[in-house]
C-alpha cells in the first residue's frame, strides 16, 4: 500500500475546493485519509482550503490547475503517493449546458479522459466519479434504480453518461481498475460547523440556495417553477440528500474499491421525495420566518419527480443517508447566516 510520509493514504481530489469536494475532503481527513486537492478555482475560492485545514486541524495540500492538463497530473502523481482519486471537477449547471455544449463536453468528458489517462500511466487504478441522477432523464418508473433506462434530457446529463462510458471502457483494459460512479440526486445542506457550504455565483439555479438567499434577505421571493405537476401539491418532487451523507458515500465507495475491481454504479439518495413547497416549509421552520414566494410557469427541462432507489448502496456499500430535511435546512441556514454574501473573496 502506498502511504505518504505521515502514514496516511493519500487521495487525489479533483474539484476539492468546490461545494461537495470541500465537505468530502473534511470527511476524508476525519476518516484517516490525506486529500490532495487539484482545483482551478473556476467555481470556488482558495479560502475553502484554509477552512478545511481549520476544521480538521490538518494542513491540506492543494495544487491549482486544470484537470485537462496531463503534464500537470503526471507531475502531481509522481510526487504524491496517492492510492485513489475522487473526481469532482466539472461543470454542473443543467441550463447552461445547453448554451455551452463545447465547454461541458470538454471539461466533463475531456477532464475525465485526461484524469484516467494520467492515473493509468501512474498505475493508480482506483477512481470514484461524481455522476448524477441526470443520466436517467425523464423516467416513467420511480424510484430510480441503477438499471433504470438512461435517457438524459440535457447536454449536462449526456456528458455524465459519456464519462461513465469512458470509465467503463478504460477499466476493461486492466484487471486492477476499480471505479465507482456515484449518481447523486439533489445534494443540499452544509457542513454543520457552518464553515463549508454552497456558494453559487450569481442568481442560484437550485432551490435550496435560492431559499437560503431569500431567508437572509439577498433575494425578494422564490419563484416556484410550476404547481401543476401530478404530485402531492402540484410542485416538483426531488430526493434531497445532506452533503455529509453524500461525503460518507464516497468514503464507503473508496473502501469498497479496495477489494472489488471493476466498475460499479450507485445511486446516492435517501429514497424519499419532497415537493418544492415542502422544502420551503421546512426551511421556514429552520430560519424561523415565512419566505415570500410566487408561482411561476414550469421550468423547461424539469421533470415532475425524481427519487432514488438507494437499495444497492445500502446492500453493497453498507451506506445509507441518515440526515433528514430538518437537518439539511438547519445546516444550510447556519452556513447562510454566517456567510450572507458567501465566501470572502
Ligand atoms: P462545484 O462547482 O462547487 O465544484 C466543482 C469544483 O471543480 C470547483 O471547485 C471548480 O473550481 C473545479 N473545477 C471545475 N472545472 C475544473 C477543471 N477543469 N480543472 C480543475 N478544477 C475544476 O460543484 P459541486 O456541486 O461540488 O459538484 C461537484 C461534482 O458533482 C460535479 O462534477 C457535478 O457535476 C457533480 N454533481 C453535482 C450535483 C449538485 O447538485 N451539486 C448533483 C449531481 C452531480
Ligand atoms: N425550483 C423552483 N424554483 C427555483 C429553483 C428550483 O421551483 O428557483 C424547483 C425545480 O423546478 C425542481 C426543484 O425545485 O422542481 C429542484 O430544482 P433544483 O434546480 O434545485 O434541482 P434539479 O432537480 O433541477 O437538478 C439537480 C442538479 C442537477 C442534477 C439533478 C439530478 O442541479 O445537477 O439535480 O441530480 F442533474
Amino acid at each position: 500500500m502506498r502511504l505518504n510520509v505521515a502514514g496516511r493514504r493519500s487521495v487525489l481530489v479533483t474539484g476539492g475546493a468546490g461545494y461537495l469536494g470541500s465537505v468530502t475532503c473534511a470527511r476524508l481527513i476525519e476518516c484517516g485519509y490525506r486529500p490532495v486537492v487539484l482545483d482551478d478555482y473556476s467555481n470556488s475560492h482558495p479560502t475553502v482550503i484554509e477552512r478545511i485545514a481549520r476544521l480538521t486541524g490538518e494542513p491540506v495540500r492543494c495544487i491549482r490547475g486544470d484537470v485537462r492538463d496531463g503534464a500537470l497530473l503526471d507531475d502531481l502523481l509522481a510526487r504524491e503517493a496517492v492510492v485513489a482519486a475522487i473526481h469532482f471537477a466539472g461543470l454542473k449547471a443543467v441550463g447552461e449546458s445547453a448554451s455551452r455544449p463545447f465547454d461541458y463536453w470538454d471539461v466533463n468528458v475531456g477532464g475525465t479522459l485526461s484524469l484516467l489517462r494520467a492515473l493509468d500511466r501512474a498505475g493508480v487504478r482506483r477512481l470514484v466519479f461524481s455522476s448524477s441522477a441526470a443520466v436517467y432523464g425523464q423516467s416513467q418508473q420511480l424510484p430510480l434504480a441503477e438499471d433504470s433506462p438512461q435517457a438524459p434530457a440535457n447536454p449536462y446529463g449526456h456528458t455524465k453518461l459519456a464519462a461513465e462510458r469512458v470509465i467503463a471502457d478504460v477499466a476493461a483494459t486492466h484487471p486492477d481498475w476499480a471505479a465507482a460512479c456515484l449518481r447523486y440526486f439533489n445534494p443540499v445542506g452544509a457542513h454543520p460547523s457552518g464553515l463549508l457550504g454552497e456558494d453559487p455565483r450569481g442568481v442560484p439555479n437550485n432551490l435550496m440556495p435560492y431559499l437560503a438567499q431569500v431567508a437572509v434577505g439577498r433575494r425578494k421571493a422564490l419563484t416556484v417553477h410550476g404547481n401543476d405537476y401530478p404530485t402531492f401539491d402540484g410542485t416538483g418532487v426531488r430526493d434531497y440528500i445532506h452533503v455529509l451523507d453524500l461525503a460518507d458515500g464516497h468514503i464507503a465507495a473508496l473502501r469498497h474499491l479496495q477489494t472489488n475491481p471493476g466498475v460499479h454504479c450507485f445511486n446516492l439518495g435517501t429514497g424519499a421525495g419532497h415537493t418544492v413547497l415542502q422544502l420551503k416549509a421546512a426551511f421556514e421552520r429552520a430560519c424561523g420566518h415565512a419566505l415570500a414566494y410566487r408561482i411561476g410557469p414550469r421550468r423547461a427541462g424539469d421533470v415532475a419527480a425524481c427519487v432514488a432507489d438507494p437499495t444497492r448502496a445500502r446492500e453493497v456499500l453498507g451506506w445509507r443517508a441518515t440526515r433528514d430535511l430538518a437537518q439539511m435546512c438547519a445546516d444550510t441556514w447556519r452556513w447562510q447566516r454566517m456567510h450572507p454574501a458567501g465566501y470572502p473573496d
